[in-house]
């Protein structure tokens, strides 16, 4: 009798999407507002607030950081992260300076790392578009902005 061998492999499949979506972070549902305006985003969700980013940056993710940010980030934020970037200008948008280290000092990376993910405002969500340690990377790049070396990030040894 073939027919519990042939079985097997069909409970397998059926079974390991369920596992693989019991081991995923619920789903975040920003929290709606009574009057949403682009003005005042939803709050970040406090899980958020403390995650520590996990990723080791080496040369190649922070390469690869950088070439995200010049596809999805630069339009808005610009190549040298002042936020002068053609849109930003053309639609008006006040963006922080990302050179100036007191820019991003508000957010931890979890923080930072939601809204990337969500979108804020006016800016778009990154989604699934860049992948989630590419993100983290994307995070670092950002950080090491203000540090004087314009784009080029030094990868932690
Ligand atoms: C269409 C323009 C646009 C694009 C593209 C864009 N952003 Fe933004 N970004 C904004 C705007 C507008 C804000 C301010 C949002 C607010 O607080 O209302 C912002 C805010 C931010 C902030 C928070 C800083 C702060 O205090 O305001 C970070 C970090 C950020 N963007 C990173 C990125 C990254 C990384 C990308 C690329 C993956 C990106 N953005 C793409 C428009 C953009």
């Amino acid at each position: 009798m073939l027919k519990p061998i042939l079985c097997l492999p069909v409970l397998l499949l059926a079974g390991a999407p369920a596992l693989y979506q019991q081991a995923q972070p619920a789903p975040q549902t920003p929290q709606k507002s009574a009057s949403p305006s682009p003005a005042q985003p939803a709050p970040i969700p406090a899980e958020y607030v403390n995650m520590t980013n996990p990723v080791k940056p080496t040369a190649e993710s922070l390469a690869r950081a950088k070439q995200i940010y010049s596809w999805d980030c630069a339009l808005c934020h610009a190549d040298n992260g002042s936020g002068k970037g053609d849109v930003a200008v053309e639609q008006k948008l006040a963006l922080v300076d990302f050179r100036d280290p007191a820019a991003l000092k508000p957010w931890t990376d979890g923080q930072l790392f939601y809204i990337i993910r969500n979108g804020r405002g006016k800016m778009p969500a990154e989604d699934g578009r860049a992948k989630e340690n590419e993100v983290w990377n994307l995070i670092i790049y950002l950080r090491s902005m203000s540090k004087g070396h314009e784009g080029a990030a030094t990868p932690a040894t």
